[in-house]
């Protein structure tokens, strides 16, 4: 007699089988442990074993377990003579029958059977584990989701619209798992192993038995089947709730005027006037040296309010930053062919608002250049108040450049730092302009791709990797940086600054489709295991930018809902503003703002003006839809449209050391708290404001005499110029340019060269 023994696995789903002992059949050797199991029926939808191998006229029982030990199976099975089939069960409520059953001769042994129609002959190495056909998995669901239904997909247009498939190892958990991460709060199976995420709608419910596929990695349970999706919705709080804001609120975008050019950097001076540099020869009007200093106080006067500033070599897709010199110049680096490749440029700004400088960018190649040729390379202040520059390619589309070199050059140095890290190109595609932070912890963020890692800032070398950068939820390889380029910011730190500073980035494209993602990802490289946040956003967005606002908020604009970086490549332009607000909790942290009507595509840029407001520019598409776009606009966010009067103050110090105290004057009355921010300088481009950090120092009055401290080292405030604003509640007065750090690399003594303005240190 066959001996049966029963037994409850997971919720009595599977049954263990003892070998059958008594009813041999025709002399077969098998290796080992493998013996004859019985009879068994197919299962009641699918195969009882699934992994079926070529059929075989010359099957014998020895030939399909061989196959099936080959191929790192426990148990093998026969049918019909001819076929082979492997498993490490049996599955979907398959049922023993009697050996008599299985009586058709193997077709390459006539002395053995080989099962019947419909009937397998089993064989194992192991306790055979019979499973029951699969149900709907209700229980042991992760998080809050729960079993909706079966439900009817669209034959054209999918219900759900982000799949990803798994043919393997498809499991319900492991798909609405991956969608609640990503934000979204509906998901399930369709065809046994397409996972869909997206937005709980309006769907129809199929009859039950429509969804009858086991899940290739979970037997027990239904993965749909054709045009049938197992659904499942998240029923917990809502993993992600955006607010809309209206009027005031809302903020404004407001024309400014039209420039001379169309910018791929934007830089606000500290005479808060802003350079702007563009790509030499712009089809539209070539005739430009590729630089304009702009007096905003003079807008909208087009004759005045923009100066030339000549430029020797072409300074498309190179990199700008602040200098902490006590003049604040402004460095430029890199470019687009030949000698601008190598091209150090330094801009002195003269002379206050509504008073013209006379001078322009400083440069010459045979004297002062680059170690190396870089085109879209990434500048970086350092600690110790030396320039990095960073990667870059060799001239238009040419190879990437994957070296660091230290500006001015150190004495004694002739080569550039080559890292194996910046040679990563994905499938030979190029992936510059990396997004790069100094942390607190004196260390650097560095990241490209998907991928981000800690770097030494003494050597660059790698110092640990981060958890890997999630894409989209169906599509890992995405990418944040150029060409793929999202948008970079850094959370306020606040003193004590003992809270580890988050990194924010938001948007970008996946590779290959250009499908913009949805999301922003952040992370606290100094905190060891720090993963990625993932917090859904209002809309998808690729080749859009990110300010930080002197309240500590953040705001994205400019961009597109799909396409990546790069003339003609970004479609459909995303026109609204998406206010950031780390103080709410994660996943709340997002406001739809007012839209502008104009598209701002690859190379737009925007930056925090002196009065809050946002100076919002460029669009260089380059493609038969969108125009080169020159005019300028405002964005005024809620609280230059409150009413509330601007604060004021004066402060004769501006010039601190880290750690100083420094006084204050309030000489307007405050009704609400008084906070200080300091908000870097930077040079906007490409998605990354290069220099940008938000700092809240430590504030204290005593009526209108304040003092504020100044941050206390180069980790947390490398040597930089800041915009201060004091606050007055939630309202910022016009900022004052202070400088932080001094300038410890005594730029202000470089470059020794004729021809080169030293403000001295
Ligand atoms: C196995 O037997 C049970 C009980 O007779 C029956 O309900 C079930 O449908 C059978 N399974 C298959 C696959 O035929
Ligand atoms: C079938 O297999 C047997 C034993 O493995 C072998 O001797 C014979 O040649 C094979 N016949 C064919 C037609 O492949
Ligand atoms: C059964 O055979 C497979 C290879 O086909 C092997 O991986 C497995 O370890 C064996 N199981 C036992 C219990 O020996
Ligand atoms: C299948 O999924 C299970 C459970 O998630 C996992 O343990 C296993 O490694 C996966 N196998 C493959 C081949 O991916
Ligand atoms: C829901 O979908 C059904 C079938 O497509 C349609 O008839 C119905 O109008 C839809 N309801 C809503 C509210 O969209
Ligand atoms: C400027 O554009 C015109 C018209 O497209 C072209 O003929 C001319 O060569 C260009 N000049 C330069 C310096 O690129
Ligand atoms: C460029 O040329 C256009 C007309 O061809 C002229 O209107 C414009 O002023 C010129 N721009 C500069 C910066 O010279
Ligand atoms: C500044 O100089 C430009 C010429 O470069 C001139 O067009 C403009 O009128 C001057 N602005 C003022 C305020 O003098
Ligand atoms: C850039 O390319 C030029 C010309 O092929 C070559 O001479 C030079 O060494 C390259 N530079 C770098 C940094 O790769
Ligand atoms: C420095 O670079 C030059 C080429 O520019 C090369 O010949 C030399 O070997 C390099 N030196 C070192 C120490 O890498
Ligand atoms: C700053 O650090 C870099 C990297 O170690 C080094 O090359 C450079 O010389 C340093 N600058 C100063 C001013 O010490």
């Amino acid at each position: 007699m066959v001996s049966v023994r029963y037994f409850a696995v997971s919720a009595a789903l599977a049954v263990l089988v003892d070998a059958q002992s008594s009813i041999e059949q025709r002399a077969v050797e098998l290796p080992d442990t493998w013996k004859y199991y019985g009879c068994y029926t197919e299962g009641s939808s699918g195969r009882s074993l699934s992994n079926q191998q070529p059929d075989n006229a010359n099957l014998t029982v020895e030939s399909c377990v061989a196959i099936c030990i080959d191929s790192g199976y426990s148990v093998a099975g026969m049918e019909y003579g001819a076929q082979c089939f492997c498993d490490d069960f049996v599955r979907d409520g398959a049922n023993l029958t009697a050996d008599a059953d299985c009586n058709m001769d193997c077709s390459g042994d006539a002395s053995e059977f080989c099962g019947a129609g419909n009937r397998l002959s089993v064989y194992s190495n192991d306790t055979l584990v019979v499973f029951q056909p699969p149900t709907a998995q209700t229980a042991d669901l992760p998080g809050s989701w729960e079993y909706y239904g079966c439900v009817v997909d669209n034959i054209d247009g999918n219900i759900l619209p982000y799949m990803s498939e798994d043919i393997d190892n498809a499991t319900i958990s492991a798909c609405i798992e991956g969608c609640s991460r990503f934000g979204y709060n509906a998901g399930g199976i369709e065809y046994g192993y397409q996972c869909f995420c997206g937005d709980h709608g309006n769907v129809t419910l199929a009859p039950e038995s429509d969804c009858n596929e086991a899940c290739p990695g979970d037997a027990h349970h239904l993965c749909g089947s054709g045009n049938r999706i197992s659904y499942y919705t998240w029923t917990g709080a809502p993993l992600t709730t955006w607010q809309t804001a209206t009027g005031a609120a809302a903020g404004l975008y407001e024309f400014l005027m039209s420039a001379p050019l169309v910018p791929l950097i934007s830089t606000v001076s500290i005479n808060d006037k802003v350079v702007f540099v563009e790509k030499h020869g712009t089809q539209v009007n070539n005739n430009s040296s590729g630089s304009f200093e702009f007096d905003p106080t003079l807008a909208p006067q087009y004759g005045t309010a923009f100066r030339e500033l000549q430029l020797k070599t072409d300074v498309f897709c190179s990199a700008s930053l602040v200098l902490p010199d006590k003049a604040g110049r402004q460095i430029n680096v890199g470019g687009w062919s030949g000698d601008s490749l190598i091209g150090v440029r330094l801009f002195t700004p003269q002379m206050g608002l509504g008073v013209n400088g006379t001078n322009s960018w400083e440069e010459d190649f045979t004297e002062l250049a680059l170690m190396d040729a870089r085109w879209y390379p990434t500048a970086v202040m350092l600690s110790n108040g030396s320039v990095l520059v960073v990667q870059g390619e060799n001239g238009s589309d040419g190879p990437i450049v994957p070296t660091v070199e230290v500006v001015p050059r150190p004495a004694g140095v002739t080569n550039s730092t080559h890292l194996d890290y910046l040679e990563l190109t994905v499938a030979g595609k190029i992936q510059s302009y990396p997004m790069i932070a100094i942390l607190p912890s004196g260390n650097m963020f560095f990241s490209q791709y998907n991928n981000a890692r800690i770097i030494s800032q003494t050597d660059f070398s790698q110092i640990r990797m981060l958890p890997q950068m999630p894409g989209a939820v169906n599509n890992p390889e995405a990418g944040r940086n150029y060409p793929l380029q999202g948008t970079m910011g850094l959370m306020p730190q606040s003193a004590p600054y003992t809270d580890p500073l988050t990194i924010i980035i938001c948007g970008g494209t996946t590779d290959g489709a250009n499908f913009g993602l949805d999301n922003c990802i952040s992370t606290q490289p100094d905190v060891q295991g720090s993963e990625w946040t993932i917090e859904r956003m209002p809309t998808r967005r690729v080749v859009s930018c990110m300010v930080n606002l002197p309240d500590g908020r953040l705001i994205i604009l400019n961009g597109a809902y799909n396409g990546r970086a790069g003339f003609g490549l970004a479609t459909d332009p995303n026109l609204g503003a998406v206010l950031y607000d780390p103080s709410q909790p994660v996943g709340a942290r997002m406001t739809s703002l007012s839209s502008s009507t104009i598209a701002r595509l690859y190379h737009s840029e925007a930056v925090l003006m002196p009065d809050g407001r946002i100076l919002v520019s460029g669009s260089d598409p380059q493609d038969p839809i969108n125009p080169e776009e020159y005019r300028l606009e405002y964005f005024s966010p809620d609280y230059i449209l409150s009413g509330a009067a601007k604060p004021t103050f004066t402060i004769a110090d501006t010039d601190w050391a880290y750690g100083a105290t420094v006084p204050f004057t309030l000489t307007s009355a405050f009704s609400g708290e008084v906070k200080v921010s300091l908000i870097a300088a930077v040079g906007s481009t490409h998605g990354y404001n290069m220099g940008q950090r938000t700092l809240f120092p430590a504030v204290s009055c005593s009526g209108t005499a304040c003092t504020v401290t100044a941050p206390p080292d180069a980790h947390v405030s490398p040597p930089a110029w800041y915009q201060m604003f004091v606050l007055d509640g939630p309202t910022p007065s016009h900022s004052v340019w202070v400088r932080i750090g001094g300038d410890p690399a005594e730029l202000g003594n470089w470059p020794d060269l004729p021809g080169f303005t030293r403000p001295g240190v």
